[in-house]
């Protein structure tokens, strides 16, 4: 049976809430909470083993979110600090000062771990520096193979996430967890691939390469320009030591049922790929996933 998400008595308060997400918001944070479960249990069991481990949510969120049909969803934050086994240090932000002052309240109220948090206002392609320089302090000296382990959320609305964040990211031992924003690129693509780079999505992919891709899918020589975008981005992130299998990248459609986003998921050993298989071969329902 996958794992439930938190129940709504344990979460209520009077603090404002997130209220953009649709009913795949349910879905989105299901399968990190279940990833979360899975990664800092074995982790943790791994005596030793890491120096440190951290969670890193660079699009925080106000850290809670109200659905159109009314249900209360712990945001990504809230769930990582409601862990079975703690982290040994968090970092939230958000672009949105007042997403951070609610959440900071939050944490205060909600966990023990609130001392061990790092929260911060500001553009998540800039935060990212501050964070990697923080772990690299605490990974010191950096050619020590004992490192901090580092599990990245990064979910933002839109084309907010450059790829040299990501590059950052992926240059200390970091699972990671990416919005990869379908729709934004559908609907994006073609009207920059007449535009001085770097466009929005340039940055996204880092350099122009995606555009041969999305060229030939114009011309009709590319079926599949998502999955041919995704192990395009996928390939980069191969240079920085992650493996992979083929793994899923579950899609989150809004009530039209239009593609709305897929989450990448990437890590350096195969265990965690496993992990993400085994969370994400079935719907939250329950059922088997079919895509
Ligand atoms: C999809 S929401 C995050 C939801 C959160 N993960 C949760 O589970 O509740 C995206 C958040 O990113 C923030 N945001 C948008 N652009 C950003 C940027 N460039 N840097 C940091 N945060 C940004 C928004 O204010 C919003 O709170």
């Amino acid at each position: 049976m996958p794992n439930k998400l938190p129940d709504l008595e344990t979460i209520a308060d009077n603090l404002p809430l997130r209220t953009h997400g649709g009913a795949w918001t349910y879905d989105k944070l299901f399968y990190l909470n279940a990833y979360l479960d899975r990664f800092i249990v074995s982790m943790r069991g791994e005596k030793q083993k890491w120096r440190s481990i951290h969670y890193i949510d660079l699009f925080a969120g106000p850290g809670k979110n109200a659905l159109p049909d009314g249900r209360l969803l712990l945001g990504s934050p809230l769930l990582a600090l409601s862990q079975k086994r703690p982290f040994d240090r968090y970092f939230f932000s958000d672009l949105e000062s007042a997403n951070i002052e609610v959440l900071r309240k939050r944490c205060a109220q909600f966990s023990a771990e609130y001392s061990k948090i790092s929260f911060e206002v500001g553009d998540a392609n800039q935060v990212v520096n501050r964070v990697v320089k923080t772990i690299l302090a605490i990974d010191k000296p950096i050619t020590d193979k004992w490192q901090s382990l580092n599990l990245a959320f990064l979910d933002p609305e839109g084309l907010e996430l450059h790829w040299e964040t990501v590059e950052k990211l992926a240059s200390r031992r970091t699972d990671l967890i990416i919005y990869y924003p379908q729709m934004g690129i559908s609907r994006e693509g073609a009207k920059e691939i007449d535009q001085k780079p770097p466009t929005r999505i340039d940055l996204f992919f880092g350099d122009t390469g995606w555009r041969q891709i999305y060229q030939k899918y114009q011309r009709g020589e590319e079926s599949f320009l998502h999955r041919a975008l995704l192990d395009y981005y996928k390939s980069k992130l191969k240079s920085f030591g992650y493996v992979y299998d083929p793994l899923p990248e579950p899609i989150f459609k809004n009530s039209k049922d239009a593609p709305l986003y897929r989450l990448l998921f990437a890590c350096k050993h195969p265990l965690g790929n496993k992990f993400w298989a085994d969370v994400t071969k079935n719907l939250p329902s329950g059922q088997l996933r079919l895509m």
